[in-house]
């Protein structure tokens, strides 16, 4: 693959685009921030340079081009990256020279896909009839089975025999979730596949339909490809809709989703009746900042809903809450009032804080004024972890009304909360989350950042013939002077594409770019640099030197010793 191709397509795209596409950015200065997608963060940590095009976190020292950034967020690999970008910018990367991305787990795939149609066949068949008709009473039609590809299992073995005959020993089969032993896992019910992040089946979710004396759902026990604490039924599909939408709906069950989808409702995902991981809330994040929890409207519904709307605070991140009447779940609701009653829920769902605030309510007797004065306590704790000062406002108007105190009361004491309070960690990094340099290395890291932003800064600094005692930099200045050489100019984001693989060149881009560096470089701060450099080599050359003289028992290769390291101490 030649770097001329990937850099003329990396060019064409601005890595402000890609990202904004995918992640909330926020314009600061010259820059661009947003939360940054690869480690557990809340904060806008990752900072993204138009003018450099590359990412960098200040927190997990992420960083980058635009095509590492995709590699990592899609789960895609060079070439598929490649592509990608290509398409975009309208250059054809030739799908004849993509070689086919094959995984170790493209034949557990294919496993799932063929027990996807040999279950959809038993549907359409004539075994299929109770099962189609009990579909039919839950107004499931012929579209939605087919969207959601479901199907049918029936009596016997015949999907360990099918498979078999396809190739897949029992051992695979068992290691899989689709056979125990040499039987089929399931019996009589109606199957719904589900898909991981990227859209591959790796398990199944079995609802009975006709023996009522078992389990509701049966689904696929842990496997190498399925993890119960990231499964989040629909995602992948919700992946392009919640962005288009600019929000994305959480639900309790899969025929939530299913049903949300036959009102034109795709932003949604299902937990599939688990806790929420934290896990699934880095996955959520990812989609859309605008959450709306819309789980089931009975008890233990509220109860998750509480949790989750809590665990993402913890993220720093307030959902929205729908609350459904009457023990309804959105399955029942939109059947019972229709999609235009169900939009207008989504549309008005309520702040977090609100709903809790909202279910403290509920809790408290009216008569005893200890409980009371303990509520409005609790509500001004949650007023002081609000960022809005109008949602604030109108949460301290409300309690001065409902229970006849004065605002001016009610601000008093809600100001003192929020000096008790530690702020949450401030937007701006701070120079003491970075580990300290020495002065040398500092220099050094400046000097490669200027080498590769200013083409003058690496021909002089080649014929400064500097020594650097650690392997690393030396690798790094040899790769930075034989791509220029090769292609006659340097960009930090393409320079990138070509160390990819050169882990340790790697590492020390990723420590450069973590700085701030002056934006003008004349002669002056270049020698300086040079100094630092020279002085650091040199006070390393006296040690080594003192250390011989110590272990030298001649006095006058001693002196001669000692004469040396004076003439390198006055530079001659
Ligand atoms: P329907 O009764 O078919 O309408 O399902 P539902 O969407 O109303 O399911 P419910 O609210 O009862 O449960 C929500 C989710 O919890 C389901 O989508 C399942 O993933 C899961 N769940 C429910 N019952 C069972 C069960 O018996 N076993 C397992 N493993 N999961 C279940
Ligand atoms: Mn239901």
């Amino acid at each position: 693959m030649q770097n001329d191709l990937i850099n003329d397509i990396r060019q064409r795209v601005d890595i402000v685009d890609i990202i904004g596409e995918r992640i909330p950015l926020v314009a600061r200065g010259k820059n661009y921030f947003c939360v940054c997608p690869f480690h557990n963060d809340s904060n806008p940590s990752m900072c993204v340079s138009r003018e450099k095009q590359i990412y960098t976190c200040f927190s997990c020292h992420a960083t980058g081009n635009v095509y590492t950034f995709l590699e990592r967020y899609e789960n895609w690999s060079f070439r598929e990256t490649l592509k990608y970008l290509g398409d975009r910018v309208g250059i054809s990367v030739g799908v004849g020279n993509l070689e086919k991305r094959s995984s170790k787990f493209d034949k557990f795939y294919e496993a799932y896909q063929l027990s996807v149609k040999y279950y959809q066949n038993n549907l359409v068949s004539s075994l299929g009839r109770e099962a189609r008709n009990y579909l039919a009473s839950r107004k499931i039609d012929d579209a939605v089975i087919k969207e959601f590809s479901i199907g049918l299992a029936i009596h016997g073995n015949p999907l360990t025999e099918l498979l078999m005959k396809k190739g897949y020993s029992l051992l695979e089969l068992n290691r899989l979730g689709l056979s125990s032993d040499d039987r089929d896992i399931y019996h009589d019910r109606i199957m719904f596949p589900l898909q991981d992040m990227n859209g591959h089946t790796v398990a199944f979710s079995g609802r009975i339909y006709k023996d009522h004396n078992q389990n509701k759902y049966l689904n696929t026990k842990e496997t190498e490809i399925f993890k119960k604490g990231q499964m989040l039924y629909h995602y992948s599909v919700a992946k392009e809709e919640a962005r288009k939408e600019k929000c994305v709906i959480v639900m309790e069950g899969f025929m939530d989703v299913i049903r949300a989808s036959t009102i034109g409702i795709r932003n949604t995902i299902a937990l599939m009746g688990t806790a929420l991981t934290t896990e699934q809330i880095m996955f959520i994040k990812r989609l859309s900042t605008n959450i709306i929890l819309c789980l089931d409207g009975d008890a233990p519904g509220q109860e998750a809903m509480l949790k989750a709307g809590e665990l993402f605070l913890k993220e720093n991140i307030e959902v929205k809450v729908v609350v459904l009447p009457n023990d309804e779940d959105p399955d029942t609701f939109i059947l019972k009032e229709g999609k235009q009653r169900f939009m207008g829920l989504i549309e008005n769902a309520i702040y977090f804080s609100n709903y809790k605030i909202r279910a403290l309510r509920k809790k408290v007797d009216l008569g005893s004024d200890r409980e009371k004065a303990l509520y409005i306590d609790k509500v001004l704790e949650e007023a002081s972890q609000i960022d809005d000062e109008i949602r604030v406002e109108i949460i301290l108007k409300k309690l001065a009304k409902e229970f006849d105190i004065g605002y001016n009361t009610l601000e008093i004491r809600f100001r003192e909360k929020c000096e008790n309070k530690t702020k949450p960690a401030s937007l701006m990094i701070t120079s003491s989350t970075k580990t300290h340099k020495t002065k040398y290395i500092k220099a050094v890291e400046s000097l490669i950042y200027f080498m590769l932003t200013k083409d003058f800064v690496l021909t002089a600094t080649k014929a400064e013939h500097l020594i650097f005692p650690e392997e690393k930099y030396r690798i790094t200045m040899n790769e930075i002077f034989y791509y220029y050489e090769k292609y006659g100019k340097i960009e930090v984001a393409d320079f990138y594409t070509y160390v990819m693989d050169k882990k340790e060149v790697r590492g020390v881009l990723d420590e450069v770019l973590q700085e701030e560096y002056e934006s003008n470089v004349d002669n002056v701060l270049l020698s300086d640099l040079y100094k630092a450099i020279r002085d650091n080599s040199l006070s390393l050359e006296i040690r080594r030197l003192k250390k011989k003289i110590e272990e030298e028992l001649d006095p006058l290769e001693q002196a001669k010793l000692g004469e040396q390291i004076r003439k390198l101490r006055i530079g001659d």
